[in-house]
């Protein structure tokens, strides 16, 4: 082969492995795009589920003014009644240390005591349980646990939202 043939051989291999990469390139965007729709659908979820709500310190106060950093840290303000007094999870904490099969088969089994909706999370479909993990999980760790619960009638310390017995 004379060195112009061996140059258009090079040149073909150059663009065929630049063909290769860049069908590559393309898949990885894809599979990136498609996680972040995921993402955004599970940070959509845990908006409008309410989960903020508790487990976010100052959200419901505040209007949900809280920057997305601080979501999901769990909270020291508790919640009194006759199951004791329990307080809203540092989620961020929870899921780092889950599989995501776990946390499906804990939505679907665990019952929280109250206020927790578990029964909200039980009635998810998997595909927005699993939204809602991938999406608490993108946050990373942050913040430290959420105060032990407390069994009736033991020594609470901090505020607390205390429930009224129900009606007779
Ligand atoms: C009305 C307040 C409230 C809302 C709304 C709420 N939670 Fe909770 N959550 C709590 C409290 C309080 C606990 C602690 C319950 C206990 O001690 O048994 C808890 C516990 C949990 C746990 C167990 C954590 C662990 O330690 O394993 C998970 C998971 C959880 N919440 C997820 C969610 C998700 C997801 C949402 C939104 C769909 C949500 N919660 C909405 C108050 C709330």
């Amino acid at each position: 082969m004379n060195v112009k043939g061996t140059a258009s051989v090079l040149l073909a291999g150059v663009v065929a492995a630049l063909a290769i990469t860049g069908v590559a390139a393309a898949d990885s965007a894809r599979r990136e795009s498609s996680e972040q729709k995921t993402i955004d659908r599970g940070r959509y979820l845990i908006r409008i589920a309410g989960c903020n709500d508790c487990h976010t310190p100052g959200y419901a106060q505040s209007g949900g003014g809280v920057p997305e950093a601080q979501w999901l840290t769990g909270d020291t303000l508790g919640w009194s009644g006759p199951w004791g007094t329990t307080y809203p999870a540092n989620l961020r904490r929870v899921v780092a240390g889950m599989s995501e099969e776990e946390w499906i088969r804990r939505a679907r089994s665990a019952q929280y005591r109250p206020p927790m909706p578990w029964f909200n999370l039980r009635d998810m479909t998997d595909a927005d349980l699993r939204a809602a993990y991938r999406y608490v999980r993108s946050l990373g760790p942050a913040g430290g646990p959420a105060p032990a619960y407390v069994p009736p009638g033991g020594k609470v310390s901090g505020p607390v939202v205390t429930f009224p017995a129900p009606p007779k």
